[in-house]
């Protein structure tokens, strides 16, 4: 979105969508690509709500010209997109052959986008495991593989795209990867830990231990950057996480102290807590940052679990902490946090949307765990700055409107819930930039296109683009014109 003189952007902020290679691409055996653990998964009976899975997705292998002219249509900036790993390496590992039919994929896409002038800001592991490796010694829960096949697997991508992409993520959302993967068993490779009410879990280790591997992962992809291509590619490199923004859900002492303990160890601030309910949300989403700036699990994390949280070598610390360029940030919600809770994913914890006085924080969207509460966004922004001053990407942000799915294409393009949230959200952007003077450099809304949202299949809808599944046919919506005419 071109900002007009109006905007109160600094010039060089990155501004654009945001998509996922195993949410839009389709084409699972096309040119060569190797199968990844969500192409199987999401054809299990009952792992995505409407039985669908992403055999076509919004066909975008095929479509990519189309979509690239409709993102210069809209006028974006920036495009961020992440990398198929089972496209460029179909069985995945360091000594199997790459697919140059996948290089060239990627090739033709960033080329095409540097000629409408948009920035490619580029995923390198949005959740696509190549099966082979899952399969050969257990994927994410095998450390020391895993770190040298993806560390191979990024170098591959630094070599063949690196003279043109400036900005890498090297993972999106390890905490969904860890918990949701392995713990929650909601999606793939399906595994899940006996302490959360599943009567089938594999261990209740595996959630700790994939979550682990993935930091170290992320650290040795960083280094190889850093250490072979930065010096003459002159790039940045950094890690995505998802967190929300928490707030007492009422002013009694102990949930003041719940949210703030939410933040605090969520966000990987490592305090003494003095008590129970304040490890609370060590296992929400921020905490796997902690590491990665502070050099240590939170210390009630490692109280909590004890010996099923892996440790650190004083080698793998010194790859880990410091590895990386700034914060990146997937957030969409605030949420209400209480004292209590026995989930162990929640810890100790309590979230709600419900306020005491039984209204809602704000409007709710299709899927339960967000509502449009643009405040909080502020909030957030101003928090990770001052804690870390380190410059702030949001690289995802967005809105699935309540029974958008339902509607005719004339009307779910009429997606004013959508405005809504970005109307609010956007100026709480501006107002932490311009008037608080936080540091942030990108703003990626979710998502381009409506497309594979993971275990709620297509029903759950997040594009600022319609797609009619049966034609393939995207239409803008009301969204997607209001954040290129909001020029910000
Ligand atoms: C986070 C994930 O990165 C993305 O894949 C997902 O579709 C959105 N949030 C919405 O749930």
């Amino acid at each position: 979105m071109a900002a007009s003189p109006s905007s109160k952007l600094p010039n060089n902020f990155l501004w654009g969508f945001a998509t996922a290679s195993f949410q839009i691409e389709g084409s699972w055996d096309v040119d060569g690509r190797g199968k990844s653990i969500w192409d199987d998964f999401a054809k299990i009976p009952g792992k995505t709500l409407d039985g669908r899975n992403g055999d076509v997705a919004t066909d975008s292998y095929k479509r990519w010209r189309e979509d690239v002219a409709l993102l210069a249509d809209y006028g974006v900036k920036a495009y961020r997109f992440s990398i198929s790993w089972s496209r460029i390496i179909p069985l995945g590992g360091r000594n199997d052959p790459i697919n140059p039919l996948g290089i060239q994929h990627y090739n033709n896409f960033i080329d095409a986008l540097l000629e409408h002038g948009i920035t490619p800001f580029v995923t390198l592991y949005h959740w696509d495991l190549p099966q082979a490796l899952h399969d050969r010694y257990g994927g994410w829960l095998n450390k020391e593989e895993i770190i040298k096949d993806y560390a191979h697997y990024s170098r591959v991508c630094f070599e063949a795209f690196g003279d043109r992409v400036k900005h890498w993520l090297t993972l999106n959302e390890p905490w969904c990867v860890a918990i949701l993967g392995y713990g929650r068993g909601v999606f793939a490779p399906g595994r899940s830990s006996d302490r959360v009410r599943s009567p089938e879990g594999n261990s209740s280790t595996e959630p700790w231990i994939v979550g682990h591997s993935l930091i170290l992962a992320h650290a040795h992809a960083v280094k190889v950057y850093r250490e072979e291509f930065k010096p003459h590619q002159h790039g940045e490199i950094g890690i995505t996480l998802n967190g929300d923004w928490e707030m007492p859900y009422d002013d009694s002492p102990e949930n003041i102290e719940a949210a703030q303990h939410a933040l605090d160890v969520a966000i990987g601030v490592c305090r003494i807590l003095p008590y129970a309910a304040s490890c609370s949300s060590m296992f929400r989403r921020y905490r796997l940052m902690d590491p990665i700036y502070l050099g240590r699990y939170p210390a009630h994390m490692r109280e909590m679990l004890g010996d099923r949280l892996p440790e650190f070598t004083s080698e793998e610390l010194a790859v880990v902490k410091g590895s990386s360029d700034f914060y990146g940030m997937n957030t969409y919600t605030t949420n209400l946090a209480r004292a209590g809770g026995d989930d162990e994913f929640q810890g100790l914890v309590d979230y709600t949307f419900t306020r005491p006085d039984g209204t809602q924080l704000g409007p709710q969207a299709e899927c339960a765990w967000l509502q449009d509460y643009p405040n909080g966004f502020r909030q957030l922004l101003n928090y990770l700055w001052k804690r870390y001053k380190t410059p702030i990407f949001v690289t995802e942000n967005g809105f699935a409107v309540k029974g958008e799915n339902n509607l005719p294409i004339s009307e779910a393009v009429k997606d004013d819930a959508r405005v809504h949230y970005f109307r609010g959200t956007t100026a709480a952007l501006l107002a932490a930039i311009n008037e608080d003077g936080v540091d942030v450099r990108a703003y990626f809304p979710w998502s381009f296109l409506d497309n594979f949202e993971w275990a709620d299949g297509y029903k759950t809808r997040f594009g600022v683009t319609y797609v009619d599944y049966e034609t393939q046919k995207r239409y803008p919506k009301d969204s997607g014109k209001f954040l290129i005419n909001v020029s910000i």
